[in-house]
């Protein structure tokens, strides 16, 4: 018997449709970012299927080879979905004589190699469900002896390997140890997994049975590709659960617990708000479905259905594929949406895409039918005409100004707002000095750029361009000229020390050949919006 659930439906309609009415000013389109490059498993937030949203323990090989099916039929593997993970109750409670795992006959009497060889058949991926600690989440609450890979990683992870797992969902469910703990026992389960040589995407989840260590500690991504933000996703607007304890929380609480997390999410490593409850048993209202995948998209979030995917609506498919939304998510910059603006229930979340384009959510928590304004500052565009594309409702348009519309409760208007040409009314506000580094490391210049500004706050980027030499690595310095501070930066580290301010490369910036440029990004805070900086560019 699995662990009792909490489901609280919340029971809202569609009432009303988006509508969108835009004025403005003139101005200038915002320039698009150089893509990170990386080399990881996963280089894009991975898109799949895992069984336990809907199935729980009732699963078998059958139901599984079906959902594959259904996953190329659907049109979701046309729309980038390739993971089929296998969750909890696959594999008996105890190790053979040989100390390997092993499948539960009765569920999966082809054995699981000959599952993974279905799923890769049909040219998808295979997922599979693994404890780290001592058991896995139904083995400790069904109190069943245990299975973990505490001991076993190596042997665990050969096995896994050699059955052509490409993913694994390790699963903490216990309540001991502290989150530096927690990721010393996951890190030895990632370096066995390495050592196989197969690319196979980690997937964590420290927070089951535990209180919720995943917002108290910023070293995740060292240890695995992806990590669970929180508790369980209820299919539930909100669960009212607080963001420390371990209950199972809403799409609500799920937004305010991944948002401080922000800068987390890089290409390769992603905040991972748990799986998708879109079409689980029809307990989300379709408007709340689509907000759900609109703000894991603008998130970069993993996205893994949850849905029995042999029987699903229209509707539900249509949400899952929609092209536009994915594209969000799949965008390269791979940056996870900042809300910028929080009145109360009615927000504006901002999500920088590389092409230069912003994707923009107004999100209404509350009831009833709310306008949400913002603008083109406040969401990191400079100001010019831009084009835009309601997600949704696919109407399009064109703005200088504001970005509003009547959203309806628990909706959400979703917006891809791109700069459409034109010249610039004001050039980039500042151009640094560059300065030379030591030979042989070579020598590089940065320029700063305001890229938005709004009451209190700004938004800026540095362009860091390599000089006759590559650079391997560098450091930007500089000081803000009236105590304004930096509240989040974004591809590059970045450390304050008083108004002195430090910015060293990321490994995923890679090396700037001769002539080249990465950029990095910051929000700041304080008056007035510095609108040149004295930059030093040392290659390092
Ligand atoms: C929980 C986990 C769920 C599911 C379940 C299986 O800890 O958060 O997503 O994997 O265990 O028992």
């Amino acid at each position: 018997m699995s662990r009792p659930r909490r489901w609280v439906i919340a029971a809202v309609a569609f009432t009303a449709t988006l509508g969108a009415a835009f004025v403005g000013v003139p101005g200038a389109p915002a320039t698009a970012e150089p893509v990170p490059t990386v080399q990881e498993p996963a280089p894009l937030p991975p898109l799949g299927w895992n069984s336990w949203n809907t199935f729980y323990c009732n699963i078998n090989e059958t139901m599984i080879r079906q959902t594959a099916d259904a996953m190329v039929s659907s049109g979701m593997a046309a729309a980038g979905y390739q993971y089929v993970v296998v969750d909890d109750c696959w594999m008996q409670d105890r190790r053979d004589s040989s100390g390997n795992l092993q499948a539960r006959t009765d569920r999966f009497p082809s054995g699981m190699k000959a599952l993974g060889d279905y799923i890769h058949s049909k040219g998808l991926k295979f997922g599979i469900y693994h404890a780290p600690r001592e058991k896995t989440c139904n083995q400790y609450f069904s109190n069943l002896p245990g299975t973990s890979s505490y001991g076993y990683e190596t042997r665990d992870a050969n096995l896994f390997a050699s059955w052509g797992v490409d993913f694994v969902k390790h699963d903490w469910c216990d309540p001991r140890d502290n989150a530096q703990t927690q990721a010393a026992v996951f890190k030895k389960f990632q370096d066995a997994l390495k050592a196989t040589g197969r690319p196979i995407v980690l997937s964590i989840n420290p927070n089951s049975a535990h209180s919720n260590t995943a917002p108290t500690y910023s070293g995740w991504g060292a240890v695995s590709d992806m990590w669970r933000t929180s508790e369980d996703l209820s299919a539930s607007w909100s669960t009212g659960c607080a963001p420390s304890n371990d209950c199972f929380v809403g799409i609500t609480e799920a937004l305010d617990i991944i948002e401080p997390m922000r800068e987390w999410t890089k290409p390769g490593q992603y905040n991972d708000p748990d799986m998708l409850m879109v079409g689980v048993r029809n307990a989300l209202t379709a408007t709340e479905n689509r907000s759900h995948q609109s703000m894991w998209a603008m998130f970069s979030a993993p996205l893994i259905a949850g849905n029995d995917l042999r029987n699903m609506s229209a509707d539900v498919r249509a949400i899952l594929t929609n092209r536009d939304v994915l594209a969000l998510d799949q965008d390269p910059l791979v940056r996870q949406a900042d809300r910028v603006r929080d009145d109360g229930n009615l927000e504006v979340w901002a999500k920088p895409l590389a092409d230069g384009s912003v994707a923009v959510a107004l999100l209404n928590r509350g009831t009833g039918t709310q306008r949400i304004t913002t603008n083109l500052a406040q969401v990191g565009l400079r100001s010019g005409t831009h084009t835009y594309k309601e997600l949704w409702t696919g109407a399009t348009g064109t703005t200088t100004g504001d970005i509003s519309a009547q959203v309806v409760s628990h909706g959400v208007a979703l917006y891809r707002v791109t700069p459409s040409g034109g010249t610039p009314s004001s050039p980039p506000v500042s151009s640094a000095p560059s300065s030379t580094g030591p030979d042989p490391a070579g020598a590089c210049s940065a320029t700063y750029t305001v890229t938005g500004q709004w009451n209190g706050g700004f938004q800026g980027e540095v362009k860091v361009t390599a000089g006759s030499r590559p650079v391997s690595s560098w450091q930007v310095s500089w000081s803000f000229p009236n105590g304004q501070t930096i509240t989040q930066a974004w591809n590059a580290r970045v450390t304050s020390s008083g108004s002195a301010i430090t910015a060293t490369n990321v490994d995923y910036n890679g090396t700037l050949g001769s002539g080249a440029s990465a950029s990095f990004g910051f929000l700041g805070a304080g008056s007035p919006v510095p609108t040149s900086l004295n930059l030093t560019c040392t290659a390092t």
